[in-house]
């Protein structure tokens, strides 16, 4: 089995992670040099898909103030926002994105080379920075990887993946053990900082936005672990992707499409927004998705959709031209035809509980970006805070690590030694269970249950299935592949949303629970407990 010394691991390679290594390998003193690990490719991110933008508060909006933002963001949260987060993370936009800029991030600018911002729900002015058009994690992703690659000393690993921290007996995370699935090769890897940008969990739901990769990794590995994870039971459902193909990774139709002024619509053109939210189609994004379902209910249709008629099709494709090349892929021409559109799972609001610098309950290990839980989202993302999150903690964990000495001289103790002998002995079973079929239920089951609205029974019902599959399943440490590994780790998540869910009685954001509809105030004076750790 390989073994190597890094001063900085990275787990994880979209904006966070991408970030986070250049700005450490610029700044810090690494004596063991720096690597990044990644699940397929450098350039295969969640982030790589976000479409509408990056919140910056800048001096040059001068609609705009970071106190602005700090209330949106905090309306938004549902009474869960912590203010002090959203208040350093306002403060630090307009210096993350100076930074970003001189690692060759270009946003899109006017014809006098000013900055453009635009608009999506929730939001009181323009303020989202965009790139080309709507692929803002695109050119972002690709500007950090040339920029990356350009350093030749940044080590990076690919087709790798996390599956186990080291961690000694007094608590401290000292490295970690990867897996290599196309060599079959494990590694032991020793670091005094291990970072998770590891990204979301949409792939636990039958219909998300997310890519394949999106499969819950760091945050279930950190709470195998035993570090503390916080507000499991947020999920984010996005009210419009496109409704076409039979595919459960579903193409986004962003929010700036709204924040362009068009309308949600039934299939005879009658608006409905107005039933449900006198901010109609900019609501909040949990509204605007609880609204979409309902509709969808009430009509038995399987879609609602996007009246975007009056943009002119030249402006559309200008502005949103990914998006107006998929619609055109499916004969929809947006300046003609409304574009169908379905909540999808696309954010997970909880995640690795930590500080704005990434720091865990876990000495040595950091978590930054959508595994992370800083308490900037509360129980409701506002729309490309996310973008801003992954920059600020990056940036944040940077300036904290650059004072702490990297250098690697560990004396592993029997704890430590005895999960690396695991991993050098055990050998593995050779009958691999229908890793297709439980994924699949488990995806199906997930939607149904744990889905937009939930109630006590149908989490019930999951919690049972869960455990079901997980006894199916039956491999509780090495896998034998990495479809394998990241069913592992939906199923850790599944149980933690469901549990967290069933604990919180009351409806919140993003958590809705049809059997306690209300918010339960008396709870919220006393912030409810928001977070655990591994139990026994
Ligand atoms: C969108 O473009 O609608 C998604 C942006 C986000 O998730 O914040």
């Amino acid at each position: 089995m390989k073994h190597s010394k890094y001063s900085a691991v990275v787990v994880g390679s979209g904006i966070a992670g991408l970030y986070a290594a250049i700005k450490l390998h610029k700044e810090a003193h690494l004596p063991n040099g720096i690597l990044i690990i990644t699940k397929t490719k450098l350039i295969e991110s969640n982030s790589k898909y976000a479409q509408g933008g990056m919140v910056s508060v800048m001096p040059e909006n001068k609609l705009d103030s970071c106190s602005l933002h700090i209330e949106d963001t905090i309306k938004a949260g549902a009474g869960l926002t912590d203010a002090k987060v959203a208040e350093y993370i306002s403060k630090r936009s307009a210096q993350v994105v100076k930074e970003l800029q001189n690692f060759g991030v270009d946003f899109d600018r006017d014809e006098n080379n000013q900055l453009k911002f635009t608009k999506e729900a929730a939001h009181s002015v323009n303020r989202i920075l965009h790139a080309g058009g709507d692929a803002t994690g695109f050119c972002m992703e690709n500007a950090l990887v040339k920029y990356l690659i350009s350093k030749k000393d940044i080590k990076v690993y690919e087709q790798t993946l996390a599956v186990e921290l080291l961690k000694n007996s007094k608590n401290i995370c000292q490295g970690l053990i990867t897996y290599n699935y196309e060599e079959n090769e494990y590694e032991i890897i020793e670091s005094p900082a291990v970072i998770l940008a590891t990204g979301g969990v949409g792939q636990l739901y039958k219909y998300t936005t997310n890519p394949d990769i999106t499969t819950g990794d760091g945050i279930a590995l950190a709470y195998r672990a035993g570090a503390i994870v916080k507000d499991m039971e947020f999920v984010q459902f996005h009210p419009t992707a496109f409704a076409l193909g039979d595919n459960g990774t579903m193409f986004l139709i962003s929010e700036a499409v709204r924040g362009e002024g068009a309308k949600l619509v039934d299939k005879n053109g009658k608006t409905f927004m107005e039933k449900y939210d006198k901010r109609l189609e900019l609501a909040p994004r949990d509204i605007v998705t609880r609204a979409i379902f309902n509709e969808m209910q009430l009509t038995g249709a399987k879609n609602v959709y996007l009246d975007a008629t009056h943009i002119n099709e030249l402006k559309f494709e200008k502005r949103f031209p990914t998006i107006y090349g998929t619609c055109r892929e499916y004969n929809i021409n947006p300046a003609e035809n409304y574009i169908p559109v379905s909540p999808s799972a696309h954010y997970y609001m909880g995640g690795i509980k930590t500080k704005v610098d990434g720091t865990t309950s876990m000495e040595g290990l950091y978590a930054i970006g959508e595994a992370a839980c800083t308490g900037l989202h509360g129980a409701n993302r506002l729309a490309s805070n996310s973008i801003l999150e992954c920059a600020v903690t990056a940036f944040e964990l940077v300036e904290s690590l650059k004072n702490k000495n990297l250098s690697n001289n560990f004396v592993q103790d029997e704890k430590t030694q005895k999960t690396i002998n695991f991993y050098k002995e055990e050998t593995i079973k050779t009958e691999h269970q229908n890793v297709d079929a439980i994924l699949k239920h488990l995806k199906e089951l997930m939607w149904d249950k744990v889905g937009i609205i939930r109630n006590q029974q149908k989490l019930e019902v999951a919690k049972a299935e869960i455990e079901n599959l997980k006894e199916q399943f039956a491999f509780a440490y090495k896998c034998p592949n990495r479809n394998h590994y990241e069913l592992r780790n939906l199923l850790t998540i599944a149980e933690l949303i469901v549990e967290f869910a069933l604990n919180r009685k009351e409806s919140r954001g993003a958590h809705f629970r049809e059997d306690y509809p209300q918010k339960d105030l008396i709870a919220e004076s006393h912030q409810l407990s928001r977070s655990t750790r591994m139990k026994g």
